[in-house]
């Protein structure tokens, strides 16, 4: 068994939402490098366009759809395009969201007043749940019948590290979307497994793109978190290439209901 065989993509019809930026971005560089056939789906559309012209220009067949993925009916029609252009669909990537603000704590320690609980706005809440954990929910509704009808298929949740642990630099409102993340992967693995449906997700911890305004490129902001991982660095998008071509290829072929870990070693405790 070859490396090029076990995690051998070519061919593959790949649909990522949240895919003009960041760990989105990421999985398509990925996916389109090694031969899949990608669609990119994201609400920004000048994003999208310079995302799928970087990918083209290095060879990619890519394509990119407008849709918002808190939104079924647009998400449906970006599902049904991208399907009608290939006749399938095999490995989907759910990875838009947004951040929820800071945590409850600032970076150096002190109690953050924006980041308490009481502070919080019911509109924050609904805005983070509907963008990171409903959307994995409106996802699996459209492409899981497709997926059934072929016999199989791949789904890759972007999670993070605040699915299985509290948070003190990031908002308990992200935290929360993203452990209702953790929970449906777990939960449609089980129920899907029997159609040869695999749900997976790969949980990172702080990767540099631009979410929440694109904090963690300014060096303040990202100090507390270098400090608190073991490798004493936080996650370049690129850091998740393999990860992302492990799930959506045979070589996890029997992995379902699990959450990959990409943290520098953050989730272990602090260390020296
Ligand atoms: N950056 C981190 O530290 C980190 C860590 C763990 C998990 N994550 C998760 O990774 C995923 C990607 O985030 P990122 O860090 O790459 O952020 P990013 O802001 O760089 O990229 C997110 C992309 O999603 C798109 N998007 C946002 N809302 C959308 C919507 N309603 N419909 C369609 N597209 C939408 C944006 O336009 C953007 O292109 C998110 O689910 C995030 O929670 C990020």
């Amino acid at each position: 068994m070859t490396i090029k065989k076990l995690f051998d993509v070519t061919g593959r019809v790949v649909a990522i939402t949240g895919a003009a930026s960041g760990i989105g971005f990421a999985y398509a560089e990925a996916m389109a490098a090694n031969g899949a056939r990608v669609h990119l789906i994201d609400l920004d559309a000048q994003a999208l366009d310079h995302a799928v012209d970087a990918l083209r220009r290095d060879g990619g067949e890519v394509h990119g759809e407008v849709a918002d993925v808190t939104r079924p009916e647009s998400l449906r029609r970006a599902f049904d395009s991208a399907i009608a252009r290939h006749g399938r669909m095999d490995v989907v990537f759910v990875n838009a969201g947004i951040s929820g603000g800071p945590g409850f704590l600032t970076g150096s320690g002190e109690r953050n007043p924006a980041g308490a609980v009481e502070n919080l706005s019911l509109d924050v809440w609904e805005r983070v749940m509907a963008t990171n954990a409903t959307s994995v929910f409106n996802t699996l509704q459209i492409v899981v019948p497709q997926l059934k009808m072929q016999g199989g298929g791949r789904i890759i949740v972007t999670s993070s590290i605040s699915a299985s642990k509290t948070e003190t630099l990031v908002s308990s409102i992200y935290a929360t979307s993203k452990a209702a993340v953790g929970y449906m992967v777990r939960q449609y693995a089980h129920e899907l497994a029997k159609f040869g449906i695999l749900v997976n997700a790969i949980a990172p911890g702080p990767v540099i793109t631009n979410i929440g305004g694109g904090r963690l490129r300014d060096d303040a902001a990202r100090a507390p978190f270098e400090r608190a991982a073991p490798m004493h660095r936080v996650c370049n998008p690129s850091d998740l290439h393999g990860a992302a071509l492990f799930l959506a290829s045979d070589a996890s072929s029997l992995v379902t209901g699990q959450q990959i870990i990409v943290d520098g070693g953050a989730t272990l405790g602090p260390a020296d």
